[in-house]
């Protein structure tokens, strides 16, 4: 008789993780944009990082790479690059709005909220489901945060600054490997406000 196999174990995950289940977690998701100045350990970000390669990926191609930032001064670095092409893109004709303007060229904005970690989700060339599988990652790191506790944001505005030569030469980046899914990671600073969404609009069920 064929024994059923087991169900792999996420490693590395820290003593701290709740046992929250799939559906709590789903629910209790928020984007947080404000921490406390505690850092996070490298056992956790080691959990995340296996939370997020076990996402499905489509012929078994695991397209993601991972850049781990918590030097401050580069986090800063990548803060000001990202506001400045945004506020270039803007003079170059691309519309932003006024108020939107007005933060890229705030030089005590920072794109990040002060957390201690970004996670970028860099993506192989691998064809067209290449940046499917990263964003799937992404959600893995995210539902896993937040069972162990942890608050974090997608932070779409840092990908013009994480593709910029300059920064990935910085970071040692391979020049072939495309940033998809920035998220910053921190312990949250109090409640996250309640988000919303619209009831699933059903267009066909047969
Ligand atoms: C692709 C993507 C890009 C995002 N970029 C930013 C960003 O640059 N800055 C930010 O503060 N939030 C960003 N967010 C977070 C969204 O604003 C947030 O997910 C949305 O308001 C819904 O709130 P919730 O995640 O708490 O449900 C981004 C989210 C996604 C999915």
């Amino acid at each position: 008789m064929n024994s059923v196999p087991s169900v792999p174990s996420v490693p590395s995950v820290p003593s701290a993780m709740s046992a929250m289940s799939a559906m709590e977690a789903i629910a209790q998701r928020r984007a947080v944009r404000s921490f406390l100045p505690e850092q996070v350990g490298r056992e956790c970000i080691m959990a995340l990082l296996h939370a997020a390669v076990w996402a499905p990926t489509a012929m078994h191609e695991e397209p993601w790479a991972f850049a781990v930032v918590q030097d401050p001064a580069m986090l800063k670095r990548i803060s000001q690059r990202a506001k400045a092409l945004l506020s270039e893109d803007a003079l170059h004709g691309r519309h932003l709005a006024p108020e939107a303007l007005k933060r890229f060229t705030d030089p005590a904005f920072d794109i990040f909220y002060d957390a201690g970690t970004l996670i970028a989700i860099y993506c192989r060339p691998l064809g067209p489901y290449a940046a499917g599988d990263c964003w799937l990652a992404a959600e893995n790191l995210m539902l896993a945060a937040c069972a162990m506790g942890l608050g974090t944001c997608v932070i779409g505005l840092s990908l013009p600054a994480l593709n910029d030569p300059l920064i990935k030469k910085e970071l040692a980046i391979p020049p072939e490997l495309t940033a998809i899914a920035p998220i910053i990671v921190g312990v949250p600073r109090g409640q996250v406000q309640p988000s919303q969404r619209k009831e699933p609009q059903i267009i066909a069920w047969r």
